[in-house]
């Protein structure tokens, strides 16, 4: 089986910018969960911009399950959840529309089919989202839109999940409800899932690979292993 995701001797800067990150090399196997922390202007964004091949790299490579990512086309594969998604939440749609539209990517048309209905139906209820299909997501709770952008970025059916950020400023009872929900994911549809947190303690429990990320990547393995230093909130939070 091919990884799902390699990167070989990358470095990226932005266009007349310093450099970003330097010298990475990082492999995920399929099914894997990482979860991704360090400081803020770390490069944690950019990584996985470079996963999904929204940005390339100035030196390096990059592979998507086997393939260079300036050839991947098979975008349904990815899903992604962006730092800035939750913005613009006032927005009167509600959460089946917004789940929809993460379906849009397969079907050029714009016409839902009865295989698209079904999954965005599964995805509001892998999210226990199913009761408030009709709910505005200006009415629902902070931790209830997360997982409705949640529900958005997994319509597609994607093999690797990218999510950036998902916690920001939503309470430790959500927090909790999400890693479990992602280590159902992960465990159940065998999703592979790239996860940058600064609640770095809400996942601990789950992961089993963590990797810091500051200019590079700092540490990669277990957090248990993690040196002492790390678990210096200013090294490890935003
Ligand atoms: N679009 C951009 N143009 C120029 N510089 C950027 C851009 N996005 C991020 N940066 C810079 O790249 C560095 C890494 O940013 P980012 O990947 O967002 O870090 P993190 O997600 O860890 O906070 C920061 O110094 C940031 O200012
Ligand atoms: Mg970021």
């Amino acid at each position: 089986m091919p990884l799902a995701l390699e990167l070989d001797s990358v470095d990226f800067a932005y266009e007349h910018g310093p450099p970003v990150l330097r010298d990475v090399s990082f492999e995920v196997e399929a099914g894997e969960f990482v979860a991704i922390a360090g400081p803020n202007g770390g490069g944690k964004t950019t990584l996985l911009r470079l996963a999904l091949v929204l940005a390339r790299p100035t030196r390096g490579r990059v592979q998507l399950f086997g393939e260079p990512a300036d050839r991947f086309r098979d975008r349904a594969r990815l899903g992604y959840l962006s730092q800035r998604a939750q913005l613009g939440v006032q927005a009167p749609a509600t959460v089946r529309e917004v789940v929809s539209a993460g379906r849009a990517a397969r079907n050029a048309f714009g016409r839902l089919t009865a295989e698209d209905r079904e999954a965005i139906e599964q995805a509001m209820e892998r999210v226990g989202l199913a009761d408030l299909a009709r709910r505005p997501l200006s009415r629902l709770s902070g931790g209830q839109q997360q997982r409705a952008f949640i529900a958005k970025a997994l319509v597609s059916g994607p093999q690797l999940l990218a999510l950036d950020e998902p916690t920001a400023g939503v309470d430790v009872e959500a927090q909790e409800a999400l890693s479990g929900l992602l280590a159902r994911l992960n465990d159940e549809l065998g999703v592979t899932i790239l996860y940058v947190s600064h609640e770095f303690g809400a996942i601990e429990h789950v992961v089993r690979r963590l990797v810091l990320v500051r200019g590079g990547i700092v540490f990669d393995g277990p957090p248990s292993s993690l040196p002492g230093v790390w678990h210096d909130p200013s090294h490890v939070h935003v």
